[in-house]
């Protein structure tokens, strides 16, 4: 062999050990990747609410619709169609129909769906509805069951709407379904849609201060939503044109935007009304801020012995113990979040 041969040769064997370092990498990558998104068989639960807003997908992984939600003047004019223009109506304006004044039964307060749920549920990022038909029936750890879209709807209705549950077989639970799989029609099951539910928000590396966000609240939403953060009812009595942010007539404690981190993150992508997830109106630090403000006020209260039956899947910012960890119940309500996070390395929130 030649002299000069010897670092060539060392060169090639560097070489074929990159490569195969990259094709390892590159395989656990696709192993993890088709894990995420990859085809869910239709009978397995699919875990996790939050998936799909973990920032725009890898080209081709996700199931991307090419119209954010299908038309509503294709609902055919048919039974089944009118079924669900009744469904959107529902959802669009629920107070009409089992709010107080209902015309159909009294069993919410005076919300509707489309207060949290933007535009019927599919404006991207504000709780939107599109994954719903994939991604259920699923297991949440909450319940600690698997449940199915009735199931999820109820809760809604009990703590969202604070209100009581509606019967799977009734006619408007029947019409509220239909809509939101039509919704979903064409996203096969198991698959993400970039959009739905709600958008991340890195944590601050402070505790979320209701202090500052009273000034927040003050500048940004009490034009609407009024100085003590009742909203403004609609003449005709049939819920808001401002839904209240607390007190009587507001969510209850056991619903989804009780959790400081839900509250942030619908506000950062939706409010003041108009901010949408490519437009947001707030800083992260304002949205944080505000959510602790707003979810430090009194609110209705639910008794909810049930939830969390493995106290160990509570999410980091859940607001009631007992925990799995010697974190203060404040902490967990406020923050800051990621030396409880440390604390649980298996946990994402
Ligand atoms: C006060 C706000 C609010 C109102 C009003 C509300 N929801 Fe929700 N809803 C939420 C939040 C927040 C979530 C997500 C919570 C979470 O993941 O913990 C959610 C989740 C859902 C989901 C599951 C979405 C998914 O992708 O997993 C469905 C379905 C749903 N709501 C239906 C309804 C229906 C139907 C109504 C009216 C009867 C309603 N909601 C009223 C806030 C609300
Ligand atoms: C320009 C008026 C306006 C401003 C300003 C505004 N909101 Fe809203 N907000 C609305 C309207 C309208 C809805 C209901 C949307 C619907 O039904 O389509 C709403 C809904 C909400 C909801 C969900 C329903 C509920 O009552 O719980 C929350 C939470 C909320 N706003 C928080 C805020 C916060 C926090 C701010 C300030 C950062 C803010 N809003 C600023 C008009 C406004």
């Amino acid at each position: 062999m030649m002299p000069s041969e010897k670092p060539i040769r060392q060169l090639a064997l560097a070489a074929r050990l990159l490569m195969l370092l990259a094709a390892v990498v590159g395989l656990a990558a696709a192993v993890l990747l088709s894990q995420l998104y990859g085809p869910a068989s239709p009978a397995a639960p699919v875990a996790g609410a939050n998936e799909a807003t973990d920032g725009p997908p890898p080209p081709g992984s996700y199931h991307r619709p090419a119209t954010p939600a299908p038309d509503t003047a294709a609902i055919p004019r048919t039974a089944a169609g009118r079924q669900i223009r009744y469904g959107r109506e529902l959802v669009a304006r629920t107070a009409a129909y089992l709010g107080p004044r209902g015309t159909v039964a009294h069993l919410s307060n005076g919300m509707n769906c489309q207060n949290c749920h933007l535009q019927a549920g599919t404006q991207g990022f504000a709780n939107n509805y599109l994954a719903v038909a994939a991604t259920y029936p699923k297991l949440r750890a909450r319940s600690g069951t698997v449940e199915g879209i009735e199931k999820r709807v109820n809760d809604c209705l009990e703590r969202s709407l604070n209100g009581r549950a509606l019967p799977d077989s009734r006619r408007e639970m029947r019409a509220i379904v239909a809509y939101i799989n039509w919704l979903g029609q064409g996203i096969p099951k198991g698959k993400k849609v970039y959009g739905t539910g709600l958008t991340k928000l890195a944590y601050l590396p402070r505790a979320a201060d209701p202090a500052i966000g009273r000034a927040v609240f003050a500048s940004k939403c009490q034009s609407c939503h009024g100085p003590t953060g009742q909203g403004q009812p609609l003449a005709d009595g049939h819920g808001y044109q401002y839904p209240p942010l607390w007190g009587p007539r507001s969510y209850n404690d056991g619903a989804g935007l009780f959790r400081v981190s839900n509250l942030a993150k619908y506000v950062k992508a939706a409010m003041p009304f108009g901010a949408t997830f490519d437009q947001p109106q707030l800083t992260d630090a304002q949205a944080w801020d505000v959510a602790a403000f707003v979810n430090s006020q009194p609110r209705p209260h639910l008794r909810t012995p049930r939830d969390w039956p493995d106290i160990s899947q509570k999410p980091v910012d859940y607001p009631f113990g007992p925990y799995a960890d010697a974190f203060a119940e404040r902490q967990h309500k406020y923050g800051p979040w990621q030396p409880i996070e440390a604390a649980h390395p298996a946990k994402a929130n």
